[in-house]
This record gives C-alpha cells, sequence and structure tokens, in this order.
C-alpha cells in the first residue's frame, strides 16, 4: 500500500471502526484506498463532483484494490457533496477544500437524514474564523454534535487545523 502523509494519517487516525467512511472531496481518494484495504470499515464512500476523477479513481479501485474485498464495499459517488441525497453515516471526511465548499456540503447533508452520522473530521483551506462561526450558528452543530478536539497536522510547508466533531 501507499504511506500516508501527516495530515491523511491522523485523519485516518480517527475514524471510527466498524462505521462507514464518507470521504467527501476525496480526489485522489488515498484516505478512502486505505480505509478499504484495512478492512476495518465496513462501507467506504468516494464523493467527488468531478466525474473523471471518480471514474479514474474506481478504474484503478478495481485493478488494483478490490481483490483485497473481505466484508467491506466501495461506494463511487461522482457528484457534488451537497447535491448528494443518499443516506450519510458513520465518519464523514470534508478536508482539503475551502470554508464555502464545506459549509454547502453540510447544509446539504443536514437538509437530508444525517442521523446516523456519528463523527466529522473536517479541515479547511481558508477563512478558518468564518467557519468557526458557522459551527456556533448552525443549528444541527448546535444541538447535535460536540467539538471533540482538534489537531494541527503539517501540509506542504504549512499548519492545518483539524477539527472533530462527535454526535451527542
Ligand atoms: C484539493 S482536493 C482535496 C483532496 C483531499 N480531500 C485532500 O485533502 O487531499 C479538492 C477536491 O474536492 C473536489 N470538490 C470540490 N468541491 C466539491 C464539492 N462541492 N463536492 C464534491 N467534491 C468537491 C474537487 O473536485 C477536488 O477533487
Amino acid at each position: 500500500m501507499f504511506k500516508l502523509s501527516d495530515r491523511m494519517q491522523a485523519v485516518y487516525d480517527h475514524l471510527i471502526p466498524g462505521e462507514p467512511v464518507w470521504d467527501f472531496c476525496c480526489d485522489h481518494g488515498y484516505l478512502g484506498l486505505s480505509a478499504y484495504r484495512s478492512g476495518r470499515f465496513p462501507e467506504v464512500h468516494f464523493v467527488d463532483q468531478v466525474p473523471h476523477i471518480i471514474s479514474t479513481l474506481k478504474e484503478r479501485f478495481e485493478q488494483k484494490h478490490q481483490k483485497y474485498e473481505q466484508n467491506q464495499r466501495a461506494f463511487f459517488w461522482a457528484q457534488s457533496g451537497e447535491s448528494l441525497t443518499h443516506k450519510v453515516s458513520g465518519t464523514v471526511v470534508i478536508i482539503g477544500v475551502g470554508t464555502h465548499t464545506i459549509t454547502d456540503i453540510l447544509r446539504g447533508i443536514h437538509e437530508k437524514n444525517s442521523v446516523f452520522i456519528k463523527r466529522y473530521i473536517i479541515s479547511t483551506h481558508n477563512y478558518e474564523e468564518k467557519l468557526d462561526a458557522f459551527f456556533d450558528e448552525f443549528p444541527p452543530f448546535k444541538t447535535s454534535f460536540q467539538f471533540t478536539k482538534f489537531c494541527n497536522v503539517p501540509e506542504n510547508g504549512r499548519i492545518r487545523k483539524l477539527l472533530i466533531f462527535d454526535k451527542i
């Protein structure tokens, strides 16, 4: 397998074993592929709005990774996170994108059924204060999720803040 970057490893270490993993804005898919290959998560969902990213990832998955399937399954969603209508559950990861994208996706998820989400792992590229303000105001986060911890993780010479929220 591939070695994860320190940032990705920090995210991976906080996925909840035995629960589905939803990797929103997955791009290269390293996080989800590692989760899939570990066999510790029953479902791994790859979501990216760029269709060719998902088709290339799915092709690579079928060639190199699917053979490691035991009881776990992988799902590929070529659409924006905010437009997803499928029930989302387990650990939801939204990292490597900006605050506007994160808040759009969270609004989209919570307009639908989200009661099965146990943990969010979130990291923004920009406007950290705006994201903090969003969490203070966004009703589902005020009532159903608690801020559990944050980690500072290095990425290309920068420090990124990883935020973890758990279902109350
Ligand atoms: C910089 S990459 C981040 C990849 C990975 N999450 C990481 O942190 O390394 C951003 C990816 O997010 C995807 N993306 C941007 N907005 C999105 C949205 N609203 N819904 C789903 N995917 C989105 C882009 O297509 C791109 O592949």
